[in-house]
């Protein structure tokens, strides 16, 4: 089957958030399935640009139409990557070579990621690669599915196209006049962008998509709700015969605690018990927490975002340390008054709680390790990827039930047996601290019950490869074949 997969952002290239995992993962699956030609196409942003690793050759330039706008393109081939994956790179100084700084948060959004939708488009056809099926995701390729029915279907005949949903938040809202100037569709397909007077492309999308997937079977039922759809609960409603949740996987040979390069120890599921304890050790030093064994170490690996539930611990936090014998550790960046609030209970609290705020893959990777428990209280979570690195790395999580957290995370009984961690049910912060005291009475008075906890989650298979075939099976769902 040939496979052409865009996105906005994909490791190693380029990454803020776990589509960038997802993007690195996911293509190198579908392309180990045999049969499989996979195309990836990435923008090329300033630190691609300038990161001498990745090698490239120029081998298509053409222009984009854009409303009135004839916008340069130039195609550069990754020549130096060996997973089976061909990767493109779509090179716009106006767009995205000249600027600096974060990925996204340019005024002109809208306008650059409506160029890069119809520009993977374009390249595709100049490539002479017409795909079976492409797979968009997000709001910056939502307009794939609505360009293509709308004027590219001559050239792609028999092509379905796939939109994934990592986070429908995030939907790419742009005023009316942006369908005129910018994507100067045929008068028809006004309806299809409208909602609400505005354009919005996510909206597109789901109507215009061969099919819909999100990133758990958890959410997919969610997003059926008001509280979760953020406004798209009615046109998703529509589209539920189309729309399947496929939970994420995590890339198994990156997150390996046999391996892992950052760690101070390795370990598997069945010598842990040393292997953790030297990585707890070390993390404990390096953060500046006193060394001991058989305290719990709480940890959280996260943006500092009101979503991820850090309201609850705000809340619970200081009674719980105060309360319990446990340590706290968080590492992540975000909004100024969490920074602020982690950073000052670490002050006050100095023997029990570390913040770290600062953004450190080999941290981060050392927390996954050396941490008894990993807190993920999420108001909603499309997938989540962290619940999973930390139990590959035998980390017993704590998450609020929602989205991928549910389905990824069973809830274990009070001896830790029949699941993979706690839960909590209704988003308030006592259900969250009865959670953790559940998983803290286990650690202190059930020892050999945690541990079976930390060796479950260290044998799941979290794996893309059963991921991947689920996209396959979709994919084949949409070609009829
Ligand atoms: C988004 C979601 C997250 C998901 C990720 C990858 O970042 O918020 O839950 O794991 O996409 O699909």
């Amino acid at each position: 089957m040939k496979i052409a997969i865009l996105a906005s952002e994909g490791s190693p290239y380029a990454k803020s958030g776990g589509l960038g995992d997802v993007m690195e993962a996911l293509p190198a699956a579908l392309a180990r399935i045999p049969g499989n030609e996979v195309v990836l196409i990435l923008p090329y942003y300033k630190k691609i640009k300038e990161n001498p690793k990745f090698e490239t050759e120029l081998v298509a330039q053409f222009h984009v139409a854009l409303g009135w706008r004839q916008q340069y393109a130039g195609i550069l081939r990754h020549t130096n990557r060996t997973d089976g994956v061909q990767v493109y790179f779509i090179d716009s100084l106006y767009y995205f070579g000249a600027r600096e700084g974060a990925i996204y948060g340019d005024l002109d959004d809208g306008e650059r990621f409506a160029y890069f939708s119809k520009a993977c488009l374009d390249t595709l056809v100049n490539l002479n690669f017409i795909p079976d099926v492409i797979q968009c995701n997000d709001w910056q390729t939502a307009l794939v599915p609505t360009f293509l029915q709308a004027q590219y279907r001559p050239l792609f005949p028999g092509t379905k196209c796939m939109y994934t949903i990592h986070n429908v938040e995030y939907q790419g809202w742009a005023q009316s006049s942006f369908f005129d100037d910018v994507l100067a569709l045929p008068w028809e397909y006004r309806g299809t962008l409208d909602m609400s007077g505005a354009v919005n492309v996510t909206k597109a999308a789901i109507e215009t998509a061969d099919l819909v997937t999100t990133v758990s079977e958890t959410y997919a039922r969610e997003l059926m709700y008001p509280y979760y759809a953020h406004g798209l609960d009615g046109i998703l409603s529509a589209a539920s015969w189309k729309l399947t949740g496929i939970t994420n996987g995590i890339d198994t040979d990156v997150f390996n605690p046999e391996t892992d390069p950052a760690l101070p120890a390795h370990y598997n599921a069945d010598n842990f018990v040393i292997g953790k304890a030297k990585c707890k050790a070390a993390l404990q030093e390096e953060v500046g927490l006193p060394i001991n064994p058989d305290t719990p170490l709480m940890v959280m690996v996260t943006r500092l975002a009101g979503h991820k539930g850090l309201d609850l611990l705000v809340h619970i936090a200081r009674r719980l340390v105060w309360e319990e014998d446990c340590q706290l550790l968080i590492l992540g960046t975000g909004e100024p008054q969490y920074e602020h609030f982690f950073t000052e209970l670490a002050n006050e609290f100095p023997d029990r709680v570390a913040a770290k705020i600062t953004f450190n893959l080999g941290l981060a990777s050392r927390i996954y390790a050396g941490g008894d428990i990993y807190l993920m209280p999420s108001k909603s979570e499309p997938c989540g990827l962290s619940q999973m690195n930390a139990m590959r790395y035998g980390t017993v999580p704590v998450v609020h039930c929602t989205g991928g957290l549910k389905d990824t995370v069973p809830p274990a009984d009070e001896n830790g047996q029949g699941g993979l961690g706690f839960n909590f049910q209704s988003y308030n912060a006592d259900d969250f601290d009865g959670a953790i005291r559940r998983c803290l009475n286990l650690y202190h008075n059930n020892r050999e019950g945690f541990r079976a906890l930390q060796r479950a989650g260290m044998e799941q298979d979290f794996s893309w490869n059963v991921p991947a075939g689920r996209y396959m099976e979709q994919f084949h769902r949409m070609l009829g074949w």
